[in-house]
């Protein structure tokens, strides 16, 4: 039996109003962290997941500005969508708005300004894509899990409950934003009812799962780095990270166009051609180089 492949949602919708006036003329997902747009980042988390078939939601205003940077994918071995969200209605509705994309498929979401790096991440990926059944969602210690979703679990990883911005968080893993759920995905999207805050949220869906008993978590440890855009503290701090560690190890980190080739989904040839385009910026040159050093 042909085994189907997940598909990959990107949200990156949203206002943006933490970062006024900033993402008044745009939007954040677009906004430079250091050297590319924000959006390369968790599109490569995908592509780093094997993941090739992508749906892209924005807002009505910003979904041109996307296609321009984005284009179908294909320059980069993936296919790449849009679909327009029309107002922010949540984390849960990305299953609503792609439904027709997804359909029959496990998908996985992230959200489009999520920064995750790390030396154990690529396995990790790999890992929550190969299962087909049950959702697999990531924990991340942080200082102040009462601004996330917090998961509590036993010694075992067993995970005893979940809670929405809670005042006294039972541990200190937040959720972050990359979900991977199987088929009946879409069902349970269709079940949530608006919260208190009137967004369909996505935690209702974590919970069907962990009712059922399919909702496995993956910690993210020391060695790892989950980065927040959303104040412009963050988003600065973000950008000097992904500038420390490039620079010292002459490595980039979220280039789809390296991951494209490494994985084998773009030829020699075609890196050539794409770093040729951009022959004046190091990022460009950073494309050519690899092929020498390869
Ligand atoms: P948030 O950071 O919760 O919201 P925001 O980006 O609009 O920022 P602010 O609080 O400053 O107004 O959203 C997290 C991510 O999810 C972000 O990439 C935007 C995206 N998002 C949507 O695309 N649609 C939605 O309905 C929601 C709630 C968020």
């Amino acid at each position: 039996m042909i085994k189907m492949q997940r598909k990959g949602l990107i949200l990156a919708g949203g206002t943006g109003s933490r970062l006024y006036p900033l993402t008044i003329g745009t939007c954040k997902q677009l906004l430079p962290i250091y050297n590319k747009p924000m959006v390369y980042y968790p599109l490569t988390i995908l592509m780093l997941a094997g993941i090739r078939e992508i749906l892209l939601i924005t807002t009505p205003e910003d979904h041109k500005l996307f296609q321009r940077l984005l284009g179908d994918g294909n320059s980069w071995g993936i296919s790449i969508k849009y679909e327009i969200q029309k107002t922010p209605a949540g984390l849960a509705d990305a299953f609503i708005v792609g439904a027709d994309f997804i359909r029959g498929h496990s998908a996985a979401l992230i959200l489009g300004d999520n920064l995750f790096y790390g030396d154990d991440l690529i396995a990790q990926l790999k890992y929550a894509n190969e299962k087909t059944s049950g959702a697999t969602i990531f924990g991340f210690p942080v200082s102040d899990p009462e601004r996330y979703g917090v998961v509590e679990f036993d010694h075992d990883g067993y995970i005893k409950s979940i809670e929405e911005k809670p005042k006294k968080p039972k541990s200190n893993y937040a959720i972050t934003g990359l979900y991977f759920y199987d088929k009946s995905i879409i069902d349970k999207a269709l079940q949530v009812n608006p919260s208190v805050r009137g967004e369909l949220e996505i935690t209702d869906i974590n919970r069907m799962y962990l009712k059922e008993g399919n909702l496995k978590i993956q910690l993210m440890g020391r060695g790892m780095a989950w980065l927040d855009t959303g104040t412009f503290e963050s988003l600065n701090e973000a950008g000097s990270f992904i500038r420390t560690i490039e620079n010292r190890q002459g490595l980039k980190i979220g280039c789809p166009e390296e991951v494209a080739w490494r994985n084998g989904w773009i030829s020699d040839e075609k890196l050539f051609d794409l770093g040729s385009k951009m022959k004046k910026s190091d990022y460009g040159n950073y494309l050519l180089k690899l092929l020498i050093n390869s």
